[in-house]
């Protein structure tokens, strides 16, 4: 199972590094060996980790370093060892206003310099409410200029209108969308939406669900290893 935390634009580089700590100690007191966890914290916190817990960025820009204000590249990342990033969240495609060209940029050189992808698609509202076939043609468009074969690929599949809202997609709706992309993709396919300790059993165990991205639910680490007891 695969529990991955996004914290967004949240915590600084002191209250990161304590909540390593203690997601450490306890993942350390359980049994983990069927397990990964991803931490991804902002870029200002981003640091080398000694322990299971894999640090991931939640965003960079396609290049090893040079002249892009305000981005931080491969030169940056790898003073961490940081070989993995979280590519096409619906936020950085709405409010960043990354397009599909742009994002399938960033898959294909991250991919070249061998990163694990945690590639994001998710339908907003509007879609959902047309139908699962529309969803899923939404969906597969989010696939353009992507590798879906690609071997450090983990796809995770956030609904925008369930991201940060305390509103989880239906079990129904989770499977049907899983079942539909495991049609072609092999890799481990996450949900994320209002993933929390009272709904992560469940979802964990609709088929096709390899794991969870959460966001507000993973911002305590207690609440984040409850969750991972809660699923198991
Ligand atoms: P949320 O965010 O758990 O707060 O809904 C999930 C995400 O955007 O990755």
């Amino acid at each position: 199972m695969i529990f991955a935390a996004n914290f967004k634009m949240n915590h600084t580089r002191a209250s990161t590094q304590q909540y390593l700590n203690s997601l450490q100690k306890g993942l350390d007191s359980r049994d983990m060996q069927d397990d990964e966890v991803f931490v991804f914290p902002p870029s200002t916190a981003l640091c080398s980790w000694n322990g299971s817990i894999t640090i991931g960025a939640q965003n960079a820009y396609y290049q090893i370093n040079g002249a892009y204000t305000g981005e931080i590249g491969l030169e940056q990342l790898q003073e961490f060892d940081i070989d993995t990033i979280l590519i096409g969240h619906s936020e950085r495609r709405s409010i960043l206003g990354e397009s599909q060209e742009f994002v399938s940029k960033k898959f294909q050189w991250f991919k070249e310099h061998n990163f694990r992808i945690i590639y994001c698609i998710g339908e907003p509202l509007e879609l959902r409410e047309k139908g699962d076939e529309a969803v899923a043609q939404f969906l597969w468009e989010q696939f353009n200029g992507i590798d879906i074969n690609y071997d450090r690929l983990i796809v995770a599949y956030e609904p925008v209108w369930a991201i940060g809202t305390g509103l989880s997609a239906k079990s129904e709706q989770i499977a049907n969308t899983h079942r539909e992309l495991r049609k072609k993709i092999s890799s481990p396919i996450l949900y994320g939406g209002s993933v929390k300790p009272e709904n992560v059993k469940e979802i964990l165990s609709i088929e096709n669900v390899d794991g969870v991205l959460v966001g507000s639910a993973s911002l305590k680490a207690d609440s984040f290893l409850e969750m991972i007891d809660k699923a198991k």
